[in-house]
């Protein structure tokens, strides 16, 4: 099994892996312009034939108010290869690349609330925390849970604004 970049010619194969495992689905504009927005991001799991048996498509959140940070779009994993480590795999890619092309401070996801096995996923195995509960988030009614993974150790990035706030008098010592 393989895990690599996803590219054009990948998002039709994607496509309809999301179709299979998941009710919420996307337009084919949508696919494409995460592919050429953040190409980075975006993964396939490929068996020894080709064939794509999972991906996750992810990308950076647009709105300028906020640090950088990672989005993950969508993730599945065909059937008949889960419990492989597919999934977990093709997470930890995308989100080193979020940090190194884009500079993430966090990557954030939806997930329903009884999902239990990508809840599982996200909770323990690549620990990401609960932030909060989205009421009718899903188009059939169910609630999601907003979940974010820190990507940065804060203890360790330099506050900004550092050097200014050192005593000038002090400093020229
Ligand atoms: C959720 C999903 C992507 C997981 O894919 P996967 O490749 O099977 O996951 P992995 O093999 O990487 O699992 C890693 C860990 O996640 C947890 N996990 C995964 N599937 C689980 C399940 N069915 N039940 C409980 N825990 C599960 C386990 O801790 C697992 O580690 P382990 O196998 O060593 O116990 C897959 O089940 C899927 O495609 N589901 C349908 C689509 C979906 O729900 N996508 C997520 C939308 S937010």
């Amino acid at each position: 099994m393989n895990i690599r970049q996803a590219t054009v010619e990948d998002l039709m194969s994607m496509q309809n892996c999301n179709l299979l495992n998941l009710p919420e689905n996307y337009q084919m504009k949508y696919y494409l312009y995460h592919a050429l927005s953040w190409p980075q991001l975006s993964y396939v799991a490929e068996d020894h034939k080709g064939r794509i048996v999972g991906y996750v498509l992810a990308k950076m959140e647009e709105e300028p108010t906020d640090v950088p940070h990672g989005h993950i779009t969508s993730l599945s994993v065909l059937r008949t290869y889960r419990r492989l480590g597919l999934a977990e795999k093709l997470m930890t890619q995308s989100q080193k690349m979020m940090v190194e092309a884009f500079g993430a401070h966090y990557v954030s996801l939806h997930v329903r609330k009884t999902n239990r096995a990508a809840l599982s996923l996200y909770k323990d195995t690549l620990k990401f925390n609960v932030e909060g509960i989205e009421k009718k988030y899903y188009a059939d009614g169910e609630d999601a849970y907003a979940m974010r993974k820190n990507l940065i150790d804060t203890k360790k990035s330099v506050p900004r604004g550092v050097v200014e706030e050192i005593n000038p008098a002090v400093a020229a010592h």
